[in-house]
């Protein structure tokens, strides 16, 4: 029967499009998994899902927007780790992702790879590593600014390294790859949704994914672990709504989030981009929650030894 759940607003909803704010540029892996996603719940939901990128302050910008946008299940925000880095890397950041959000699920954790522009001279990541450690801030490292899954994988590299290089800051790791790619900037530490198909196309050279086994997106690809380094670093991605959004609303877009996930188109193009979509049983409020609470600790005290913050 009907679902006699929610208020009068839910029935129905959505009566117009909606807006998926990425906090990232356009092309660039958020916005990849965005782009997903969107198609498959306009379908399931029969409103138009539309995605807004909004950069900037990596990803804070964005998700800031979200934060006080109106809490009618109009304007979501999809976006990653970042939700669990912001909090420590802005002293002052404006929005607090456990109170400001309504969670609706996990959505996949993209594995990231070490790449570099192709005529890079280090040829393996033992050889990286030392080149890095010998040039230092003659080498030049792209992200997508701080609170970005590329700021955070970097971030990670240079202490491993102890050494510090010097970082680029991009409005996404789109536009950060067109730079590597033109060889512009010579390294990035982004994810497989970005990387996997400029490195099948011989654009970038890759040294490392930083999954706990090789993927089979990229077979050729050693592990950071293999590699000597340890650096293991999965980039989750959520989708939220504004705090106090009708629950059954919630309930509406977690259920088109699944069907989403169970798409088989969306699991197979996550498939060729070295990742996978997460199980119904986390594509939900509560194991979102779980995850952006425990990452949130977990990084506090990783950020807090590395002593980087954005403000
Ligand atoms: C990042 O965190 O590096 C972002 O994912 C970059 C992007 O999506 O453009």
């Amino acid at each position: 029967g009907l679902a006699l759940s929610g208020t009068a607003l839910a029935q129905g909803y959505p009566t117009k499009p909606v807006t998926v704010v990425v906090p990232f540029s356009a092309g660039g892996p958020t916005d990849t998994v965005a782009r997903l996603l969107a198609e498959v719940m306009s379908q399931d939901l029969g409103q138009q899902v539309v995605v807004q990128n909004v950069g900037g302050a990596g990803g804070t910008l964005g998700a800031g927007q979200v934060a006080t946008a109106p809490n009618d299940g109009y304007t979501l925000l999809l976006h990653h780790i970042g939700m669990s880095t912001a909090p420590t890397l802005y002293r002052s950041l404006p929005y607090d992702p456990a109170k400001d959000f309504a969670p609706i699920g996990l959505i996949t954790s993209v594995p990231m790879t070490l790449v570099a522009r192709k005529d890079f001279e280090p040829t393996t990541l033992a050889e990286l590593m030392d080149y890095i450690k010998a040039n230092g801030e003659n080498v030049t490292y792209a992200h997508a600014g701080i609170g970005s899954a590329s700021q955070l994988c970097g971030m990670l590299l240079m202490d491993a390294l102890d050494t510090q290089m010097t970082t680029v800051p991009y409005q996404g790791a789109g536009p950060a790859m067109t730079d590597i790619i033109g060889g512009q900037i010579d390294m990035i530490c982004d994810q497989t949704t970005n990387t996997t198909s400029q490195i099948k196309a011989g654009e970038v050279k890759a040294y490392a994914v930083t999954s706990q086994n090789r993927l089979d997106a990229l077979p050729d690809v050693p592990t950071t672990k293999e590699g000597g380094l340890g650096l293991e670093i999965g980039v989750w991605h959520g989708l939220y709504a504004p705090a106090g959004t009708d629950p059954a609303i919630i309930e509406r877009l977690e259920k088109s989030l699944q069907v989403a996930l169970a798409n088989e188109t969306v699991i197979s193009r996550f498939a060729e981009l070295g990742t996978y979509p997460v199980t119904a049983e986390e594509a939900t409020p509560d194991a979102l929650a779980q995850t952006l609470a425990s990452q949130t600790e977990l990084w506090r005290a990783v950020i807090e030894a590395a002593g980087v913050y954005a403000d």
